[in-house]
């Protein structure tokens, strides 16, 4: 079956987080499943620029403000639909933000183009290339199956939207209305109107003929009011179409550079020395992260010292919020076991993965989380908050745990300093035991992080919905 992806973001091309991994490893993983997507995204200078030169598909004289052309491009083996509009995406800088370090002004305009654009493929195809399903990412393509809707064509196109963060909704002004070229039918509670605005990403919570998260976890908690973001109304209304597949990760990208154990003690001297970081008998810790209150590496700020009485050491690789960049930064300077480098590193990131012993993801809330992912495949265990995916994907050092020889990492619960503190100081006396340690390591080595099992489930929903 043929089905259109649209992403406001796609590894290899641009990323800004695990989006980005995500809407770029599903289609080869799909593929095996006998699931054909081409993938939507915008054309930004880097999208262009890597993939700018294919044949033009479509051209559209209007689209919310100038010309723009569909490109055919590729992603691996897959097809990339390239949306050339340079009033809306020809831009320096990051994606969604302007010089300003604020949204864009126009980025409903921006992304409701990218959604008009996925509902005109589906109605006419692309080069030859006609979906039956159309799966939209989060709130940027998000009003697709309103537009779909609109057009008659709900019967004829499945469609699936994906939450993998209802933190961001695309609100816009109830005026926007006609530019956005929204009916006016839908204009109501039950329909995309959210307290006298609009909501682009319940346009599609309402209208997507189903709707999925990113592990099982969150997708109950998004029916609860603490998670749901406003949304857990519209979301236990439609409870029964709703359902978490958890992420995989990209093997092939993240592999680690050694067969087993025996070959990270050489990275982790370099990790040391790249961070200058002292010797020490602790574990050596990593963040990768953006640094924003989900992530709650305030609340690890406050837990340091736990860490390093123990004589264990921490390396940062985050940006983001401009006061915990600056805390992480104040931090590195007061303790000789902190270093902190503040930007966005994928190689970086890679190296820190292999020579880390232990990677920290306090997150208060977490729909999937890839980080940790990589910390079981690379044998860097995962110390994790118990919610959303991190719960679903680490297999607690609990008595239960151990006794049963499963155990993958460390969980702690309720999201606090205090419980925070008690999984460092759990882990630090673990990593005291070294047979223990290095047998954790290894369970989560062979603890299953790759796309196959989910993969398997997307195709049985993309059938279903092609189907009905
Ligand atoms: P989120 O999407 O909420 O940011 P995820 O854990 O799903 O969280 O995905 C984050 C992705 O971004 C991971 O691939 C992670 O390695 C990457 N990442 C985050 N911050 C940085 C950074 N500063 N440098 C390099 N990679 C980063
Ligand atoms: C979001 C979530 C993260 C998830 C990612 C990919 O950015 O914050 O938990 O892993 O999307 O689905």
């Amino acid at each position: 079956i043929k089905v259109l992806s649209v992403a406001s973001e796609c590894v290899p091309l641009v990323k800004t987080g695990g989006l980005a991994d995500v809407a770029g490893a599903l289609p080869a993983a799909l593929a095996q499943h006998g699931v054909e997507v081409a993938t939507l995204v915008p054309g930004y200078p880097a999208v262009m620029a890597a993939q700018g030169g294919g044949p033009v598909l479509r051209e559209f004289p209007d689209l919310f403000g100038g010309p723009a052309r569909l490109l055919r491009g590729a992603l691996g083996d897959e097809t990339l639909l390239v949306l050339d509009a340079p009033h809306l995406y020809d831009r320096p800088g990051a994606i969604y933000l302007g010089p300003d370090g604020n949204d864009w002004p126009d980025n409903p305009q921006r992304f409701a183009a990218l959604s008009w654009v996925a509902a005109d493929i589906a109605e006419g195809g692309a080069g030859g290339f006609i979906p039956q399903v159309v799966h939209c990412h989060d709130w940027q393509a998000a009003l697709t199956p309103l537009y779909l809707q609109d057009r008659g064509l709900s019967g004829r196109v499945g469609s699936l939207i994906t939450i993998h963060n209802i933190a961001f909704q695309g609100l816009a002004p109830a005026e926007m209305r006609g530019a956005l070229r929204l009916p006016d039918w839908g204009f109501h509670p039950d329909g995309y109107e959210y307290y006298g605005k609009i909501s682009a990403l319940k346009a599609g919570l309402v209208y997507a003929d189903k709707i999925s998260t990113v592990s099982p976890t969150y997708a109950v908690e998004l029916l609860t009011p603490d998670y749901g973001t406003g949304l857990d109304g519209v979301l236990r209304d439609r409870a029964g179409d709703l359902v978490g597949i958890l992420n995989g990760i990209d093997e092939q990208i993240w592999a680690p550079p050694y067969k087993d154990l025996r070959g990270k003690p050489k990275h982790k001297a370099a990790l040391r020395k790249e961070f200058d970081l002292p010797p020490s008998d602790g574990p050596l810790c990593i963040v990768i992260s953006r640094l924003t209150g989900q992530k709650g590496l305030d609340l690890l700020l406050e837990a340091l010292p736990t860490l390093l009485d123990c004589g264990g050491q921490l390396a940062l690789l985050g940006s983001g919020e401009a006061r915990l960049e600056a805390a992480y930064l104040q931090a590195a300077r007061d303790h000789e076991g902190v270093s902190a480098h503040i930007g966005y590193d994928e190689a970086l990131s890679r190296r820190m993965m292999a020579g880390a012993d232990a990677i920290l993801v306090p997150s208060r809330f977490e729909p999937c989380g890839l980080t940790q992912l990589y910390g079981l495949r690379f044998g860097t265990l995962p110390l994790v908050a118990l919610t959303g995916g991190l719960a679903d994907t680490v297999i607690p050092a609990s008595a239960a745990g151990l006794a049963a020889g499963v155990a993958t990492g460390f969980q702690f619960h309720p999201v606090s300093t205090p419980a925070l503190e008690r999984a460092l100081a759990q882990m630090c006396a673990t990593f005291a035991d070294r047979k223990l340690w290095a047998k954790l390591q290894r369970n989560a080595m062979r603890h299953p992080v790759g796309w196959d099992r989910s993969a398997a489930h997307y195709a049985a929903l993309m059938q279903d919905l092609a189907r009905s």
